[in-house]
């Protein structure tokens, strides 16, 4: 059974009828229920309904709000044009798809998100993967890449995230970078948890390593930081503009409809006019982290604002503490058990945003304390479930 949170979009949130706090959306700044956003949501589709514009882009789906929107992304950033995708799963799927023949190999990171990994399974030609991060078995997979495409002609499609979404690591991409004129490839970066959170102006992660100019193709989704649906991809003009004609995600499919583009105006201008949101993200994350840290917790080689924490101990134990961490602490976090993670390994995924506030973060800390406890005593190993009232 998939779990049920009632109420508005907000630190506290309703589960099985009783209040919880929440450290699971990627509702990083906020936005998803910034009474600015909620309104111009609301105002647009009365203006336009669901259905506008009808058809896909290249047919009857276009509209100024929709090129508005792309140059706006574009230059937020720093890209030459950028294209709208009515979906990040389906659009990165389909990028990787179309800027790709069976002459190129793709090199990318072991733990890229499903779309990208699926977006590969749709590639012809050679594909070679390296251990996440690993910068010495990245350049052994662009040795043997390289060989190939000398043969026949192709180019290589280095695919990575900007901000991992279960370990919280940023992409190695500066040492990418460093590679680049040795081996000649382009980067296809997928930064939807970077996009508005990492950078000086949250332009992502390749911002904040200053090496977004390197960024041959720059995607991100609207489901995080935009807390809403959509996503794009940005870079030059050329190559923006046969993606424009080829992703077939978008020329085979509905174009996004209108509310949703005003919607997303709206939350890049508050992204864009508010750096307060990030900066109250990022009070909220140095908090949570530092809190985890100086108490021993675990919370691996984190750099961004996802924050694992990693315990020890089985499924069973991660049912059990799971349900008393909901039931009893009022905690709302996701749960990340085998086989995502190696057999004994449980871990505790908290999102940071821009609503929480230090008195959470606090509270927090002082709970995980006691279930960590509870934990190391053998409390979860019984066979019965936690208890808790209905
Ligand atoms: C890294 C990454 N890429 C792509 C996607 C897919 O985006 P969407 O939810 O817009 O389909 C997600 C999840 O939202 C993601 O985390």
């Amino acid at each position: 059974m998939f779990p049920i949170l009632e109420g508005e979009i907000a630190p506290r949130m309703k589960f099985r009828g009783k209040e919880v706090l929440t450290w699971s959306l990627n509702n990083y700044l906020g936005l998803a229920n910034h009474p600015e956003v909620r309104m111009a949501d609301a105002q647009a589709a009365k203006d336009w309904g669901l259905g506008y514009p009808m058809g896909a882009r290249i047919m009857s789906g276009n509209s100024v709000y929709h090129e508005q929107l792309e140059r706006e992304l574009a230059e937020f950033v720093k890209k030459e044009t950028a294209l709208l995708l009515n979906y990040g799963y389906q659009g990165i799927c389909s990028i990787i798809d179309a800027i790709v023949d069976r002459k190129d190999v793709i090199v990318y990171d072991a733990e890229s998100h499903a779309s990208i990994v699926d977006g590969v399974r749709l590639h012809m030609g050679k594909r070679f993967v390296f251990p996440h991060n690993n910068m010495e078995n990245f350049e052994k997979q662009l040795e043997r890449a390289k060989r190939i495409t000398d043969e026949t002609g192709g180019g290589v499609l280095v695919i990575t995230e900007g901000v991992f979404g279960m370990s919280g690591n940023m992409g190695k991409l500066k040492e990418i970078v460093a590679l680049k004129s040795k081996y000649g490839f382009r980067i296809l970066l997928d930064d939807a948890h970077g996009f508005g959170t990492m950078g000086e102006t949250g332009a992502g992660a390749g911002e904040a390593q200053g090496v977004q100019g390197e960024m041959d193709l720059y995607f991100s989704t609207f489901a995080k930081s935009m807390a809403s649906i959509g996503a794009f991809v940005a870079g030059d003009k050329d190559v923006i503009d046969f993606l424009r004609y080829n992703v077939r995600s978008q020329i085979f499919a509905k174009s996004v409809p209108m509310p949703l583009v005003i919607g997303a105006l709206k939350r890049l201008d508050l992204l864009r006019t508010k750096p307060e949101l990030r900066e109250n993200l990022w009070k909220i994350v140095n908090a949570l982290q530092e809190g985890f840290r100086s108490n021993n917790f675990n919370i691996g080689t984190t750099n961004t604002p996802v924050t694992p924490v990693v315990l020890n101990g089985t499924v069973g134990e991660a049912a059990n503490l799971t349900m008393d961490l909901r039931e009893n602490y009022g905690i709302f976090c996701s749960v990340v058990i085998y086989p995502v993670v190696p057999k004994g390994t449980i871990i505790l995924r908290i999102i940071p945003t821009a609503v929480h506030s230090l008195d959470d973060v606090a509270l927090t800390i002082t709970a995980f304390n006691a279930i960590k406890k509870k934990l190391d005593d053998g409390y979860y190993k019984a066979q019965h479930l936690v208890e808790f009232s209905e």
